[in-house]
């Protein structure tokens, strides 16, 4: 409850949110016994759903064991097993690499950005502190992530707090790609964008790009054109400016490969990842530093200039493996990849006509629509519809959880809604989503 009886400091103050009783396969069920089919994992977190049996027993086994060991002091044996499994199915190009565990997607993020300034500082290039990003991109609530962010009604009221961080543009197709021009030509255009910026500001100024290799929370699971990614890394390489992956949510099968890099045929200097890494049953993300990254902390101070208190907690990272393992004997990125496939055509099939749908785009089980109000000048909703959040109470009405928010069109204006439904979803549950989402669509555009 929220509101007089709730001293909680939600989201929202001004509604009630149903209280979550407890968690069966891909549904959450309430006090009252209402079942909400989980579409979206939350925000692409819950991966194996809400009641797998090998991931709480591996959290509870570690916990009777030791569950904090300071690392100022020891390592533990989760995080040295994690590290392990993380870096050597990283992409091809990563070498051997390192990885640290932190709490959140955020706090990876910050951690990424400063091993980026590190990395430069001990390579002797101090003059390296700038980022460049992308506009309607997401990488955290944290100041410097936010920062780091290209999305302008997130960024907006703590503007004044916010470090310095140029941005480009996203590789968009629906609204970047011209009319005619092949995908590849589109991929090249984009990334160029990034060659120009360095460029202007000065190489030898600039420390690091960011990207989402598969945009989530703020365009709707925007893959990159063709092309896209090789042309940023060849970018990178050419002037010595560190390319950090954030696959906080794309990542770990999401898309269908365990990294989504993976799938542009590149690896990054440094990759965030955290959601479906714990899968919801631990807080953690992890921070890989490719081999060329750690090599120039171990030839120069020999330390990480980061510390948490909670890094690489033991639990947490026994969580996170018993996730990546039953991923893994499951054999669950080939569901990912058919029932990804299964959902695009259902997709495709159901809303193709509607008249308020104007992309329908995204990758695995990572898929979402754009709604508009005219499909031939893709205009968008004015934020004030309040689409999205309507969106997600009708949904929510019919027993279903997706994940719409606001502002693909423009940073304030456009709203999508994202579909992550667990790794271990089915073709019956597939339909329902997609039946249910129609029904929350058609009750949220006359609301
Ligand atoms: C791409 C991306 N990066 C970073 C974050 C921040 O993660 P967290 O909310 O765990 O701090 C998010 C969260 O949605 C995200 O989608």
């Amino acid at each position: 409850m929220t509101g007089a009886t709730s001293y909680v400091l939600h989201r929202t103050l001004k509604t009630t949110l149903p209280k979550i009783e407890r968690g069966e396969g891909n549904y959450l069920i309430d006090t009252d016994g209402n079942r909400y089919l989980d579409a979206c994992g939350g925000a692409a977190v819950s991966c194996l759903g809400h009641s797998n049996a090998r991931v709480i027993k591996a959290v509870t086994d570690q916990i009777n064991r030791v569950a904090f060991a300071h690392t100022g002091f020891f390592t533990n044996i989760p995080a040295e097993d994690l590290a392990e499994y993380l870096v050597t199915h990283a992409p091809q190009g990563t070498g051997k690499g390192r990885a640290m565990f932190l709490g959140s997607g955020s706090e990876a993020m910050e951690a990424a950005l400063k091993l980026a300034r590190q990395t430069h500082l001990e390579r002797g290039q101090p003059n390296r502190a700038r980022i460049i990003a992308r506009t309607s991109s997401y990488h955290g609530n944290t100041l410097g992530a936010l920062a780091t962010g290209g999305h302008a009604g997130r960024r907006a009221p703590f503007d004044p707090l916010l470090i310095k961080v140029d941005h480009i543009d996203p590789c968009y197709a629906y609204r970047f790609r011209h009319a005619g021009e092949s995908e590849e030509d589109f991929g090249l255009r984009m990334a160029n964008q990034l060659e120009e910026r360095i460029e202007a500001l000065g190489p030898e100024t600039v420390a690091a790009f960011v990207a989402e290799p598969v945009v989530g929370a703020t365009l709707g699971t925007q893959p990159a054109a063709r092309g896209y990614f090789r042309c940023i890394r060849e970018i990178c390489d050419t002037h010595g400016v560190l390319l950090i992956a954030d696959e906080v949510m794309s990542g770990m099968g999401r898309t269908g490969s365990l990294f989504a890099l993976e799938q542009e045929g590149i690896h990054a200097d440094i990759t965030t990842c955290a959601k479906g890494l714990g899968a919801g049953y631990q807080p953690i993300a992890s921070v890989i530093a490719a081999q060329s990254v750690c090599d120039a902390i171990e030839s120069g101070s020999g330390r990480l200039w980061n510390g948490h208190t909670y890094m690489s907690h033991a639990v947490a990272c026994a969580g996170a493996l018993a996730v990546l393992k039953v991923v893994e004997e499951d054999n669950l990125l080939e569901n990912v990849r058919a029932m990804g496939n299964l959902l695009h055509m259902r997709l495709r099939d159901r809303f193709g006509d509607h008249p308020n749908v104007g992309d329908i785009r995204g990758r695995g089980l990572f898929q979402s629509l754009e709604l508009v109000e005219n499909r031939g000048t893709k205009s968008p909703f004015p934020a004030a519809k309040g689409l999205a959040p309507k969106l997600q109470r009708k949904a929510l009405d019919v027993g279903l959880m997706c994940y719409p928010s606001q502002g693909c069109a423009d940073g304030t204006n456009g709203d999508h809604v994202l579909l992550a439904p667990a790794y271990t979803t089915t073709p019956e549950e597939i339909a329902l989503i997609v039946d249910r989402l129609s029904q929350a669509l058609d009750a949220a555009l006359v609301a």
